[in-house]
């Protein structure tokens, strides 16, 4: 029985047939494996560009682009013509990838890792500019790579976080919020070379009356030199605080943001940064004294949870008086 068997094992590798079907079996794992290595090379060429377009993306120079573009997107988001001037550098990193990504030259996994967020925030603030340059420009063509990109990215977001598309796709508001983040603004320390900026927005800011000399910010910066922080914005001072802790309550001594940069959401993050640091001193109340006439800056404090606890009659050098808001945090 055994011999059987054996004589047909024999009698089977010893056939044509057998060598040509291990023949076939070799070939196809070898076309498998060099599918493989193209596969695996396709797939570093594709990380090792995007990584390159990300660097781009990055860089100091785009930065700049995208401070610019952010900045007309939200002060002037109809003026086309304005917006056109400013938005090719970064619309067309976008333009780019969706280039990259028809042609099957960036994998869209990777492209999704890299820059999802920014395509479709990017889009969404100026699918309304590139509709009006389309018009304008009888060329129904621009920037439909970018629009391709946006909603490939839109698919695979969907795809990977089984999120519904409505809450995927931001509103006005996330747009808003996004563009504020895209201004890259930085906050540190004061410095003497800041002064000639500080004094300037000052005097803008408020009257003569209230408007602090220089002599009043020296004096201020060396009592407190670690409670006087700068907002900039590309290297320009746009904003200050000053604050310090006095019998245990942390006082907002000044706050003042360059008039083109209000409503950005600068001076919340100046204060939140100096509310943090007195709380983390153990602070459990904080100050302010404010015009009762200022009604702007008395509802930017009420936004940051302060609320008038008196007035003080005839604070001001012109006799006007003040409120004091407090905040207390448990
Ligand atoms: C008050 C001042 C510092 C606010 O700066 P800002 O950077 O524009 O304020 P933010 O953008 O961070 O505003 C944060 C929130 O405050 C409120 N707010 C700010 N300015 C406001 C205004 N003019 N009217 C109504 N609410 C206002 C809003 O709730 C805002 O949130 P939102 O943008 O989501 O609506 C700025 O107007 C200023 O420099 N004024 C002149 C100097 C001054 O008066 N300083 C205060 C002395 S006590």
């Amino acid at each position: 029985m055994e011999d059987t068997a054996l004589n047909y094992i024999i009698a089977i590798i010893k056939s044509e047939t057998f060598w040509t079907a291990i023949g076939s079996i070799g070939t196809i794992i070898t076309l498998y494996y060099i599918y493989r290595q193209i596969a695996n090379a396709r797939n570093v060429t594709s990380y090792e560009f995007l990584r390159k377009e990300d660097d781009r993306f990055k860089s100091e120079e785009m930065e700049c682009y995208r401070i610019n573009l952010s900045m007309i997107l939200l002060l002037t988001p109809d003026n086309y013509k304005n917006i056109d001037e400013n938005a090719p550098c970064v619309l067309s990193y976008f333009e780019d990838l969706g280039l990259m990504l028809k042609k099957g030259l960036a994998s869209d996994y990777f492209i999704w890792t890299f820059n999802c967020y920014y395509v479709i925030h990017y889009w969404k603030a100026t699918e309304k500019f590139i509709e009006w340059l389309r018009k304008e420009d009888n060329d129904p063509t621009w920037y439909s790579e970018f629009e391709y990109l946006y909603y490939k990215m839109l698919k695979y977001e969907k795809k990977m976080t089984k999120k519904k598309l409505i809450d995927i796709v931001p509103n006005k508001e996330k747009v808003e919020k996004f563009l504020k983040e895209e201004l890259h603004v930085k906050l540190r320390p004061f410095v003497i070379s800041d002064i000639d900026s500080v004094i300037e927005i000052e005097k803008s800011s408020f009257n003569e009356t209230d408007a602090y000399q220089l002599s009043r910010f020296e004096e201020l910066y060396k009592q407190h030199p670690k409670g006087f922080i700068v907002a900039e914005i590309l290297g320009q001072v746009i904003g200050y605080i000053i604050g310090y802790v006095s019998d245990e309550v942390g006082e907002i001594d000044s706050i003042a943001i360059d008039e083109r940069y209000r409503h950005f959401g600068i001076a919340r993050k100046l204060v939140q940064t100096i509310l943090n640091d007195f709380k983390q001193k153990g602070i459990k109340k904080f100050s302010l004294e404010v015009r009762t006439t200022n009604e702007s800056a008395i509802l930017f404090h009420k936004s940051m949870g302060f609320e008038v606890e008196k007035v003080y009659n005839n604070y001001y050098d012109d006799g006007a008086d003040a409120y004091l808001m407090t905040l207390n945090f448990e």
